[in-house]
């Protein structure tokens, strides 16, 4: 009985104890620049098809509006809508001194990137964690005087379709996790990116990308075994924004914005345009219904919309950075200036219901499901998906784990809540033990009186010879 009863006080400490088993999981977030939700219908990707196998395929994800690199990426570190957090397009630009940073210079500007919202590499820091961040937009800028821990800015004129170099950084990278502890990494590709815009999407060019793409996926699962982080580390691969094939040389009547009559850069005191399909327009002083009812209805695949009128789907008004007049075409358009300067055969940047701008979502890892297929969510509840595999408290955002949850399974949902609480855990399994160990002592000295007593009635004694032993055995704490 005795041994009945110590037995319960093992199997409840050890029941109450495997919350607080602080062998946490790690996450790697990778984003494959371009890469459309469709990219593997016409391409063989086993590697890919394997991680789906292994775990978790959503049929697309929704990017924020505007659908382009930084701006969408820092959304995935955030889970904020652009207008919320604030880095509104690739480029830094100052509307007072007409001042425009190119998309890498651009990644050195502070203040651009740092607006109101911490990244999730901050945040983890802030909590105890270790944060890594390879390429990924926004890594080299810091955030309330913070820098992500470990990372690495690709040098300003760099190969980004090196398959020797991806693997090295995947190496890299798997390194950090195993050798310097970091719990959480993002990893960025440039492609099929660069391929997507400068082919187009429909190209044999961006098929084989697309098969770099996924041997560098095989190679990222192996790379992760050969550390041995298999057991501990979920991959989640997705990407900022689709691609969409451009129409030109006579197959569609293109957008210029000085042959609209009745507009006119003179009333302009700045504009963003010649950057694919999107453009950012500040009127001069009074002239803003001039401008706008110019534009406004002047080409049936241009769309106008002062600020404050902008749909609500794309979330794309409430910030100050966001110019007065905000204009977009439809697919296979893009937005000229002066006269046509933009040669690509692929681009991005249009209305994130537009199917060409989703993305693809693969995830696995001890926290996700295996071989499930989820319908589309909006990219803005990663961030919470992460930061609760991660065990660490999210900064407010526009996410919800509800959306992402269920692509999780049930162990990992109740060891990620257990971290958020394990101070409470802590304290709960402390007292339930004490109550534990005092109601062991309790029976026990009852099982030892009655013994007692039965053996001064039939006065033998032989079978009490173990007795101090196990009144030892009480005093262990619990
Ligand atoms: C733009 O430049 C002006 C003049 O140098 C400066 O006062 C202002 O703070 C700048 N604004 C931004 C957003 O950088
Ligand atoms: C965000 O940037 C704008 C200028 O672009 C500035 O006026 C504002 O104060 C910044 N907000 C924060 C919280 O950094
Ligand atoms: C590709 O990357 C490898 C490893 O960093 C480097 O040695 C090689 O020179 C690069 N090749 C090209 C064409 O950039
Ligand atoms: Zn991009």
């Amino acid at each position: 009985m005795l041994w009945t009863a110590s037995l319960c006080v093992l199997w409840a400490s050890s029941v109450l104890g495997a919350p607080v088993n602080n062998e946490k999981q790690k996450v790697l977030l990778i984003s494959f620049d371009g890469f459309r939700w469709d990219y593997d219908r016409d391409v063989d990707t086993p590697n890919l098809d394997q991680m789906a196998e292994d775990g978790v395929k959503a049929l697309y994800v929704t990017p924020p509006y505007l659908t382009i690199t930084s701006p969408t990426h820092f959304t995935l570190l955030t889970g904020r809508y652009i207008e919320n957090h604030g880095v509104i397009h690739n480029m830094f630009f100052n509307t007072t001194t007409g001042e425009k940073k190119s998309y890498y210079q651009s990644q050195f500007v502070d203040q651009w990137w740092d607006n109101g919202t911490l990244p999730i590499w901050i945040t983890a820091q802030r909590q105890g964690l270790k944060a890594g961040s390879l390429h990924f937009p926004g890594t080299a800028s810091s955030y309330q005087g913070q820098f992500v821990m470990h990372k690495e800015v690709e040098p300003q004129l760099y190969n980004y379709k090196n398959e020797t170099a991806w693997r090295e950084n995947t190496d890299k990278v798997m390194s950090w996790f195993r050798d310097k502890n970091v719990n959480f990494v993002s990893f960025y590709f440039g492609e099929p990116d660069g391929t997507g815009h400068r082919y187009g999407p429909d190209s044999n060019e961006r098929r084989e990308m697309v098969k770099q793409v996924d041997r560098t996926v095989g190679y990222i699962r192996q790379s992760a075994e050969r550390h041995g982080l298999t057991h501990r580390l979920n991959i989640i691969i997705t990407s900022d924004h689709g691609m969409s094939t451009v129409y030109r040389n006579g197959l569609v009547e293109e957008i210029t914005l000085s042959k609209i009559p009745g507009f006119s850069f003179g009333d302009l005191s700045f504009h963003l345009v010649d950057y694919g399909p999107s453009g950012m327009l500040s009127p001069k002083p009074g002239r803003l219904e001039a401008v706008y009812n110019a534009l406004k209805g002047a080409h049936p695949h241009l769309h106008v919309y002062k600020k404050e009128d902008v749909p609500e789907h794309l979330r794309f008004t409430k910030n100050d950075r966001i110019l007065p007049i905000i204009l977009w075409a439809d697919p296979g358009y893009v937005i000229n200036g002066y006269f046509p300067v933009q040669f690509n055969k692929g681009e991005h940047g249009y209305d994130n219901q537009a199917m060409d701008m989703k993305p693809f979502f693969r995830a696995v890892g001890p926290a996700f499901h295996k071989n499930l297929k989820v319908g589309p969510f909006e990219t803005v509840n990663i961030y919470p998906l992460m930061c609760h595999i991660l065990g660490i408290e999210p900064e407010v955002n526009d996410g919800h784990l509800d959306a992402t949850k269920h692509m999780l399974v049930t162990s990992t949902a109740a060891r990620a809540e257990s971290s958020s609480h394990r101070k409470y855990m802590k304290n709960a399994f402390t007292g339930l033990a004490a109550v534990a160990g005092f109601l062991v002592i309790v029976f026990a000295a009852a099982v030892v009186q009655r013994l007692l007593k039965q053996k001064r009635k039939t006065k033998r004694s032989g079978s009490l010879r173990d007795l101090p032993e196990k009144e030892d055995a009480h005093q262990t704490p619990f």
